[in-house]
């Protein structure tokens, strides 16, 4: 594992191609169940850009209405989540943590998709680390420190790569400023899939 910053780690190459393309078939079949829809904005109601589904037994979800949350249904079919794909419980495995991720949130990003630099705090659980697995083209990873507007790094994560969100860096502000298009076979389509998997309440 590579430090990028204190709690912030990354290992390249965390899972081999065929764990790639199995964890990817096992994500299609959670897509059938729980079909990927787009967010919007609190207040404003602009769309993301990326779209987006989850696994487990909560889901973040975003609305004009009611904002930013985690739900155990699905927003537009109302069902439960899907369970969580066994090859990405290898991820949060690796983070250490005492008890079992509650959520996955699947992140589809197409050419164009990007994410705004933000922290992942909407969970109760601070002390969990969150696991991030990339899959498909590869995209340029911003983070920063806990505040707004500080200094930021840049780094190309690939398909198979895993960050882990945690310690110091748990509220670091991160992002993806833009992906490279056709640099990974992985995907049937163009794009990327980002799993983030976390444990929303206290253990
Ligand atoms: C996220 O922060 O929700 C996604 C990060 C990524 O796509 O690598
Ligand atoms: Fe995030």
């Amino acid at each position: 594992m590579i430090e990028l910053a204190p709690g912030l780690l990354y290992q390249p190459g965390f899972y081999d191609r065929a764990q790639q393309e199995a964890l990817v078939a096992e994500l299609r079949a959670a897509v059938r169940q729980a079909p990927l829809f787009t967010p919007r904005m609190p207040r404003t109601g602009k769309e993301f850009s990326v779209r987006m589904t989850n696994c487990g037994e909560l889901g973040w979800v975003s609305d004009a209405a009611r904002g930013y949350r985690y739900q155990p249904r699905h927003p537009v079919t109302d069902a439960p989540w899907p369970a969580i794909p066994a090859l990405a419980l290898r991820a949060w495995e690796a983070g250490g943590f005492r008890a079992p991720p509650q959520a996955c949130l699947v992140n589809f990003y197409d050419a164009k998709a990007r994410m705004g630099l933000h922290q992942d705090r909407d969970e109760q659980a601070l002390d969990a680390p969150v696991a991030s697995i990339s899959l498909g083209d590869s995209c340029l990873f911003r983070f920063g420190g806990s505040t707004r507007g500080g200094p930021t790094k840049s780094i190309r994560l690939e398909s198979g790569d895993l960050v882990l969100i945690g310690g110091a860096s748990r509220l670091c502000f991160h992002g993806v400023d833009k992906l490279y298009p056709g640099t990974s076979t992985l995907l049937a389509e163009a794009g990327r899939i980002n799993l983030t998997l976390r444990r929303v309440e206290p253990a």
